[in-house]
């Protein structure tokens, strides 16, 4: 094992713990606990739901890495989904998640531990595994993360990600003076080091605990994918932000970032 990698996760677990009350008492978390009460409730905006039933996920086995509240999977699970699990480290959230789950009446599995570890008893059980927004960055290691995507799908499975792109890294919607200014290398290689409480809004930021963001180029997640076996079928970028609220000042420029994109990658074949 590498230490380092383990404790980077262990970093980030403590600190999406310490930010899970603060998610549980908003009122993006009452909106959901209501909207999941209506049969057919979906989170996911509509690129998202295109892309997914394009993969026609209608019966199928699917997995989400890094689940957090379980939004996500519980709306792929009301697309008609059959057997769903989401994996998190984070028991706080995935606490939450549990109470979605039953305002949704649907028995989806959460899975609590460090991604890395997941137990072989999974591998090959999933037609999807879904990764979305705001969660390459958590990882201190993108290839080994990929790896475990790729082992949890049975051959011919689909991997699918919606993820903000990595470009936009390198701006900081936090500078007041020039939000525009490109501040960070794209190539970044030491991790964002941050210390507020992780919270998506723009909310008044408070002290949390320590936790790290690492940089992932486009090149590297292609290449992670190609070399554990999956090859890419999809891949489209968006001007749209689909990360924290801060970064909607980069929505509808004439300059227009890539914020976001659409990854699909198929196991085998
Ligand atoms: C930004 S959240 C994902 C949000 C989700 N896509 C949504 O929109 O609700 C990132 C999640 O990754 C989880 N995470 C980070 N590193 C992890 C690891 N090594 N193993 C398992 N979960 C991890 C955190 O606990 C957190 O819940």
């Amino acid at each position: 094992m590498d230490p380092s990698r383990d404790n980077y996760v262990a970093a980030n677990r403590a600190a999406w713990n310490d930010a899970a009350p603060h998610h549980r008492a908003g009122a993006s978390f009452e909106n959901l606990l209501t909207g999941f009460g209506t049969p057919g409730f979906s989170c996911l905006d509509a690129v998202a739901s295109e892309v997914l039933r394009g993969l026609q996920p209608a019966g199928k086995a699917v997995a989400q890495l890094c689940c957090n509240n379980g939004r996500e999977i519980l709306s792929v699970g009301n697309l008609g989904a059959g057997l769903c699990v989401g994996f998190d480290q984070s028991g706080a959230f995935l606490a939450q998640a549990r109470e979605l789950a039953a305002a949704a009446k649907q028995d989806c599995r959460f899975v609590e531990g460090d991604v890395y570890r997941i137990g072989e008893e999974f591998d090959g059980a999933f037609d999807l595994v879904i990764v979305t927004i705001g969660v390459f960055g958590w990882m201190p290691d993108l290839g080994t993360f990929i790896g475990v995507a790729a082992r949890l799908l049975r051959d011919g499975g689909a991997f699918f990600v919606y993820e903000q792109h990595p470009i936009m890294n390198m701006v900081e919607p936090a500078d007041a003076s020039d939000p525009h200014r490109l501040a960070h290398s794209y190539f970044k290689k030491e991790p964002f080091v941050e210390d507020n409480v992780i919270v998506y809004g723009d909310e008044v930021a408070r002290k949390g605990v320590t936790h790290y963001w690492f940089v992932h180029t486009l090149a590297d997640i292609f290449t992670s994918c190609l070399e554990r076996g999956l090859r890419i079928e999809h891949f489209r970028e968006y001007p749209h932000n689909i990360s924290s609220a801060p970064y909607d000042i980069y929505d509808g420029r004439h300059a227009q970032l890539p914020q976001s994109y659409t990854l699909v990658a198929r196991k085998g074949a």
